[in-house]
């Protein structure tokens, strides 16, 4: 089938089943042609708390669609391809519980990159784009915060008098850019503008212009009258800033740093999906009534 004509299917299909397509921006740049809202973490879960379809198609990894699910119990989520996110999965239910034990008395933070398991022993939860505030919202001069300690790092040097116990977590993707990386690119871009995620080591984050979440990088390049900008993170930011702002110069860091998980659905699945309804995600009742606390939580703060 060609391209036009798989599109028209799904979104004939989308409409008859009343479905809505949720994207990430590290999704293969195609999924963007179907999708309702192309969003980063925290765009996605706002989303998904207010849709009124019937069934959601996550273009994500596993706890997007986890999330949504844990905030639409009676609606229906399928994930195109079951794929988790190696961050998310660096921690499990026992390894929680035991990191709480060894750090009593601590309110502990999670990175919506963690398991409805996970969430569901948490206090509040936090995307790239709002962690500060949540961990500021805590009013506690000291946090456990799980699963990435370089967000986690990054928060605790923009606050002050916060100490923060970090879990090791951490993104494989994101941790392959180093500042060598940066210092290589602004040699050849010696005016460009560094704009990194916080996901990134801190000696990546340290020397960067600007450091937020992938949409408030594409926010950023948006509104900056800047003409050059080097995008540390994955391609998929960089391929949609390209697309979009043909007047300014767009630089990856790399065309190696890509989520492989995130890279798995093609438009085809996207239709497999909406015609036979596989990969149903479901989460255990009594792990979504506990871990839709942590969740809402962070939504009533934003
Ligand atoms: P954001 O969507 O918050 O930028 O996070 C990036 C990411 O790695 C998602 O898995
Ligand atoms: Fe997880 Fe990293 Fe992939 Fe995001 S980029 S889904 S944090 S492995």
């Amino acid at each position: 089938m060609d391209k036009k004509a798989l599109i028209e299917k799904i979104n004939k299909l989308k409409k008859e089943k009343n479905a809505i397509i949720l994207a990430h921006c590290y999704q293969n740049i195609e999924i963007d042609l179907v999708a309702d809202f192309v969003g980063d973490s925290l765009g996605l879960s706002q989303l998904a708390s207010k849709t009124n379809a019937d069934k959601i198609i996550f273009a994500g990894v596993y706890f997007m669609a986890e999330t949504a699910k844990i905030l639409n119990p009676a609606k229906k989520v399928y994930l195109p391809n079951i794929s988790g996110c190696d961050m998310a999965d660096m921690i499990n239910l026992k390894q929680i519980k035991n990191f709480k034990a060894d750090n009593p008395d601590t309110p502990v933070v999670c990175y919506i990159n963690s398991t409805a398991a996970v969430k569901s022993e948490c206090d509040i939860c936090c995307t790239s784009s709002n962690a500060i505030e949540v961990v500021r919202s805590l009013k506690s001069d000291k946090v456990l915060f799980v699963p990435d300690k370089y967000l986690a790092n990054w928060v605790e040097k923009n606050l002050k008098n916060v100490k923060i116990t970090a879990y090791q977590g951490y993104c494989p993707t994101h941790y392959k850019i180093s500042a060598n990386d940066i210092l290589n690119k602004k040699k050849e871009y010696p005016y460009a503008i560094v704009l990194s995620h916080p996901e990134c080591k801190n000696e990546v984050t340290e020397i960067s212009d600007f450091v937020g979440s992938t949409t408030q990088m594409m926010e950023y390049c948006k509104k900056s009258k800047e003409k050059e900008f080097i995008i540390a993170t994955e391609l998929g930011v960089a391929q949609r800033l390209q697309r979009d702002y043909a007047d300014k110069k767009i630089i990856p860091i790399s065309k190696n740093i890509f989520c492989p998980s995130m890279k798995e659905n093609s438009l085809e699945d996207i239709l497999y999906t909406l015609e036979n309804e596989n990969n149903e995600v479901k989460v255990d009742e009594n792990i979504a009534k506990k871990a839709i606390n942590c969740i809402d939580r962070m939504l009533k703060i934003m």
